[in-house]
């Protein structure tokens, strides 16, 4: 099973560069993911779908998702507007206010998480969602499961866009996936970069976006001096590729920068291929 995911699309922001508006940007990943072979099987969008939770905004990637012809699970982030989501995407199940449920995947359990507090940057994780969630896990204890959410509960290391990592949020959810051997990763976004950690007996990957990425500075940050340190770049839109072995999930990251080659599989590498892909199993 192949699992792709996107985040942080921010739609309706204006950018840098006037050329290259986040709705390209997306279209740009959404044309490569559509023509990709294999094709993936379903698609995760892990939150901050716009900027500011316009009704204009979700009504044009509601027009995208429903032009896929692979079934899209979408998250909300602390960028997305509930209410107006709900407008727009109104077969995505909803639990009272949040937007949270599991989704069969074949032999997976998929389980969306909502870490929005709406006004609020950093996640949020009470403790209706906490018991939600142990309700949900306990009735699969066996199944692999995925656990899909906006904000990665871990320190990033960039300053300016990190999570205390024992902010009561975090400790709440990491209570609740303790022991729990059969969630096999933790996927999420919001970083604007890939990046992957241990944490609470499980992985967590946060996907790249698709809106321009943060810049790579771990130099610590004092917010009341600025120091003309890049903060967001103009770097290509990127995804990631879940692909489900029926033991583990592997993660690969992607851009939709130029990807020149330099090697072909021709009559030249066949041999070279034919050594590699032959090779003994190793002692
Ligand atoms: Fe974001
Ligand atoms: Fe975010």
């Amino acid at each position: 099973m192949l699992i792709a995911q996107i985040t942080d699309l921010h739609l309706g922001a204006t950018n840098g560069d006037p050329r290259e508006s986040n709705e390209s940007r997306l279209d740009r990943v959404l044309a490569r993911l559509t023509s990709m072979r294999p094709r993936p099987d379903l698609l995760l969008l892990t939150g901050d779908l716009t900027e500011n939770g316009s009704s204009s905004a979700y009504a044009a990637l509601a027009e995208r998702l429903a032009a896929l012809d692979f079934p899209a699970l979408l998250a909300v982030g602390n960028h997305d507007r509930r209410a107006a989501f709900r407008t727009h995407f109104p077969h995505v199940p909803v639990d009272g206010d949040f937007i949270h449920y599991v989704h069969d995947a074949g032999p997976l359990r998929i389980v969306v998480l909502d870490s929005l507090e709406e006004g609020r940057h950093g996640g949020s994780f009470c403790d209706r969602r906490a018991a939600w969630l142990k309700r949900r896990l306990d009735e699969a204890p066996d199944r692999p499961t995925i656990i899909v959410l906006h904000h990665p509960p871990i320190e990033s290391g960039i300053g300016w866009m990190t999570i205390a990592p024992h902010a009561p949020w975090v400790t709440r959810l990491d209570e609740v996936l303790a022991g729990r051997s059969n969630v096999v990763a933790m996927l999420s976004g919001h970083l604007h970069r890939p990046m992957v950690s241990s944490w609470g007996g499980t992985i967590i990957a946060a996907c790249p976006s698709t809106a321009p990425p943060l810049a790579l500075e771990l130099a610590p940050i004092d917010p009341a001096h600025p120091d003309g340190r890049p903060l967001v770049t103009a770097d290509p839109p990127a995804y990631a590729l879940h692909l489900w072995t029926g033991t583990r999930l592997l993660t690969h990251f992607e851009t939709l920068g130029e990807h020149v080659p330099v090697a072909r599989f021709d009559a030249q590498m066949q041999p070279v291929i034919d050594w590699l892909v032959n090779q003994p199993a190793g002692d």
